[in-house]
């Protein structure tokens, strides 16, 4: 059976992790083929820990010009994620791209356009979309037999990160480099599962903190409020800063709660609605009874090989993958709506005005300093899902 031949551009932390992953044979249907990266220190290594056949290239648009691949991953920094995955595109490559999607959705509607017009696979790297306990809440949601959402309170204060990470790239947390910080750089995940499970909001209020808790231009701590067009509301907080954080994703609906908590999923199910019992009750305080549910799933969170095995699926057997690439603007709306909410210092409806975006980060773009005195490093990124510590 023939295998996709990959090619991944850029191998700092990421792209290296998925070179490993593949040339692990994690992903069975997939054959490393090339690699590029623009930093020769990234080359270097790739020529002494890669296999020999692996073509290795001097900048991702040499990669896809060259006709070596049938698919790329695209793991550069976030400004350069839109316009690789369009000229992979454009060259007959199927795309797999980082999250966040790109910078502004400006830039990813462009990219979403150039995907539909092709008949190629186009997907986005939402790992977190495997882990088993988000995969019921999705089910268990849509399935609406908890009813309507009243309420999601997600607070995920569990990205920690140190000033050492941030100063391991010129690019990190800059608005010229990245575009933004925690809703940017960590978010994308958390943010993507948020619409993936219950929707997209109407609006967006936002008070978003640069360089709160560590030596960055950007936003490191977060706290937005959202309301939803069936009445529902949300909050999301977030920060790098905590230790130990908390990842909390609780959901009130109209026939009980669902909390899942340091991966752990709990469903308290309502023997009636809370609406309906809420007006035929004579009691005054006593809340609906109900019982905690044991909930079935099938344990797996297989992460970045479960996408990948998805992604050379696609290709090759036409099955689904873990998330289409078109529903990578999803997450960013919301990340673009909270940055937008904070500089204008009031709510933002969606859809927002894309333009007024874009002025508005270019105007902190103008201003941005790229970092000096970067100590480069290459993370394990092992641990950058899922709880580090269990409270
Ligand atoms: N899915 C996940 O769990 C996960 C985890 C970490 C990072 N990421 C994403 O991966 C991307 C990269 O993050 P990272 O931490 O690996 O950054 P990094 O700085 O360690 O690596 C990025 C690499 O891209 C290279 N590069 C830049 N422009 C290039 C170009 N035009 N052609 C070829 N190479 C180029 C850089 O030289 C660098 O080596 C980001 O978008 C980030 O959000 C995803």
């Amino acid at each position: 059976m023939k295998k996709v031949k990959i090619g991944i551009i850029g191998i700092g932390n990421m792209g290296s992790s998925h070179c490993n992953t593949i040339i692990n044979n994690q992903v069975p249907d997939m054959e490393l083929a090339a690699v590029a990266d623009v930093k020769e220190a990234k080359r270097n290594w790739a020529k002494e820990n890669l296999p020999e056949s692996v073509a290795v290239f001097e900048d991702g648009d040499a990669l896809i010009e060259d006709s070596l691949c049938d698919a790329v991953i695209v793991a550069t920094p976030h400004y350069e994620h839109p316009r690789l995955v369009i000229k992979a595109l454009e060259h007959g490559l199927h795309a797999l791209s980082e999250k966040p999607a790109g910078v502004y959705t400006k830039q990813v509607r462009e990219m979403n356009e150039a995907a539909a017009k092709s008949n190629l696979v186009f997907a986005m790297m939402f790992n977190q979309r495997t882990n088993h306990v988000y995969r019921k809440m999705h089910e268990l949601v849509h399935s609406k037999t908890l009813g309507a959402i009243k309420r999601v309170n997600w607070i995920i204060t569990d990205w920690y990160r140190t000033q050492a990470y941030y100063n391991s790239g010129e690019w990190r947390a800059t608005w010229e480099g990245e575009g933004g910080g925690v809703l940017l750089n960590q978010c994308p995940h958390n943010l993507d599962l948020l619409q993936w499970i219950c929707g997209m909001p109407s609006s967006v209020q936002a008070f978003c903190h640069n360089g709160k808790w560590h030596d960055i231009e950007v936003e490191d701590d977060v706290t937005a409020y959202l309301e939803y067009p069936s009445g529902a509301t949300g909050v999301f907080v977030t920060t790098t800063g905590d230790a130990p954080g908390t990842n909390r994703f609780e959901i009130t609906l109209e026939k009980g709660k669902l909390v899942c908590e340091s991966d752990k999923l709990t469903l308290y199910q309502l023997d009636v609605s809370e609406r309906e019992y809420c007006f035929t009750a004579t009691e005054g305080f006593k809340a609906p009874e109900g019982q905690y549910v044991t909930l079935e799933t099938d344990g797996k969170n297989p992460q970045h090989s479960g996408v990948l095995n998805a992604f050379a699926g696609k290709i090759l057997y036409g099955t689904p993958l873990v998330a289409e690439g078109a529903e990578g603007i999803n997450g960013l709306t919301l990340s673009n709506a909270m940055h937008l909410s904070s500089w204008l210092g009031k709510p933002v409806k969606l859809p927002f005005d894309e333009d007024l975006f874009l002025t508005e980060l270019n105007k902190r773009r103008a201003t941005s300093k790229l970092k000096k005195n970067v100590k480069e490093v290459t993370f394990d990124t092992g641990s950058t899902y899922g709880s580090q510590v269990k409270l």
